[in-house]
């Protein structure tokens, strides 16, 4: 990844994804920008061409930048920006499927577009958002892309099943989940959960996922293939 805050990208070294690392599942490069700026001031943004407020990050600096990173193995570029596609969870798949990701972390108010469109002269390019708010650089997307992306790869969550039965993976929010004890200041586990009947159990958390689907997202409702609702999923 290329940045001119590479600090901001330490987090990644943390946690599962730092153990990801050293166990070897995944390489992982922090490029700072300004190291292919050719002047003293370290330039890398100018003003708009046709006015108005910020500034834009400038060619030359980006062009030279992702020459470099973007040779050898295959990549697909990565650019986050508030004006991008939606990052989703199959999104997150389909990069989890890819050898090697280049993320272009944008500050101000953008990349010089001619920068994504030679790129995409070589490569896949993604402009991706991450949610309808603004952020004040492509950093802090990065983190939530990657992270998203690192755990679907195989042997990095020690339960495969975690993956595969998330929130989305079925086009649905998942329900509420309880551990011990079993009364916490007064509020109970629900009975069934500890009943032992899997089917029973299977059929609870199925309602409760619909329920908060409903309430919360009701536009995943509505995104659903027709048959991915069954008999007793409608009748709730
Ligand atoms: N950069 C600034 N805001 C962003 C957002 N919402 N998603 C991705 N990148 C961004």
């Amino acid at each position: 990844m290329v940045s001119i805050f590479p600090s901001y990208l330490a987090p990644l070294r943390e946690a599962l994804l730092g153990r990801a690392i050293s166990r070897g599942l995944l390489e992982l490069t922090v490029h700072d920008l300004r190291a292919w700026t050719h002047d003293v001031h370290q330039a890398v943004d100018d003003s708009p061409y046709g006015g108005g407020p910020g500034m834009v990050m400038r060619p030359q600096v980006w062009g030279d930048a992702l020459d470099d990173v973007l040779a050898g193995p295959p990549a697909r570029l990565v650019v986050p920006t508030p004006a991008g596609r939606p990052f989703t969870q199959a999104l997150a798949r389909e990069f989890s499927a890819e050898e090697r990701l280049v993320f272009a972390c944008g500050r101000y108010e953008g990349i010089d577009q001619r920068v994504l469109d030679d790129a995409a002269r070589r490569v896949t390019v993604d402009e991706v958002s991450i949610g309808d708010y603004v952020l004040v650089g492509g950093e802090v997307a990065v983190l939530a892309i990657v992270e998203a992306v690192v755990r679907l790869l195989p042997g990095v969550l020690g339960n495969p099943r975690s993956a595969a039965e998330d929130s989305f993976s079925d086009g649905l929010l998942e329900g509420p989940a309880y551990t011990r004890p079993e009364v916490w200041r007064g509020l109970a586990v629900p009975d069934v959960l500890r009943s032992g009947n899997h089917a029973l159990i299977d059929r609870w958390r199925r309602d409760r996922s619909l329920e908060r689907t409903h309430r919360r997202r009701p536009d995943l409702l509505e995104a659903l293939p027709a048959d991915a609702l069954d008999r007793a999923d409608r009748a709730l």
